[in-house]
């Protein structure tokens, strides 16, 4: 699973705090990255273990951590609703989120949404005093100039973002690219949030606004949780 950096030590711990959230008879949503992996791996144990749950993978990649570890996986469409999820997020300030690190917000968002609480896992080095990471923005991909330009309206930079081992854009679960976008420091993720939103073409974008119950920071020692 992709790393976006941080201590792993601090990213296991609040992942496997995040995950003795979990209860008999949930659905629990299953978040994308290194972090939510490690409470993808806790919540397998506890499967193990006897514990019944079914998880809604996020992702291609959370997906398959889930069958590997031996989380039985269902389709959101298949379940009435989601009890609990647990995700990471690439950064943190005052309990809203940039997202997208892993090109998967778009799922990411939709279970996180869904879910009555939402538990976000991450190291200290995502927690910040202000937003100003650059905004992954998931388009479709013949609408990518005309999304470029309406970002440009909204005063943000955007770049294609590349794969690594690929020629050309990263191509999200969706079939659709993504676009990193800077805005600098975001003094008001929700009015941003909103216009996003409003842009044709843009299937989601990375900020979540609102939407966190509880953050758990893994630390040197411990975990920390904040509750919003
Ligand atoms: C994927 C995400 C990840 O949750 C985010 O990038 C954090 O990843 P990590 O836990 O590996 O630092 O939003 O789309």
């Amino acid at each position: 699973m992709k790393t976006t950096g941080g201590s792993t030590e601090a990213k296991r711990r609040a992942g496997e705090h995040a995950a003795t959230a979990v209860e008999d008879g949930m659905v629990v949503g299953l978040g994308t990255g290194s972090t939510a992996a490690h409470a993808i791996r806790a919540i397998g144990a506890a499967v193990d273990d006897g514990l019944d749950v079914v998880g809604v993978p996020t992702s291609f990649q959370s997906r398959q951590l889930a069958i590997e570890e031996g989380v039985p996986v269902v389709d959101l469409d298949e379940v009435g609703g989601v009890d609990l999820a647990i995700d990471g997020a690439d950064q943190i300030a005052d309990g809203q989120l940039i997202k997208g690190g892993g090109a998967a917000h778009a799922r990411e968002k939709i279970v996180d949404a869904a879910a009555d609480r939402f538990l976000v896992v991450a190291d200290p080095s995502k927690q910040v005093e202000s937003l100003d990471h650059a905004v992954p923005v998931e388009v479709l991909p013949a609408a990518r100039p005309v999304v470029e330009r309406r970002l440009r309206e909204l005063g943000g930079e955007s770049s294609l973002r590349t794969a690594e081992r690929k020629d050309g854009p990263v191509v999200t679960d969706n079939g659709n690219v993504v676009l990193d976008c800077e805005f600098g420091t975001i003094d008001a993720p929700g009015t941003l949030a909103e216009r996003l939103a409003t842009i044709p073409g843009i299937v989601e974008h990375g900020l979540f606004v609102d939407l966190a119950d509880e953050v758990h920071v893994g630390t040197a020692e411990d975990v920390t949780v904040e509750r919003l």
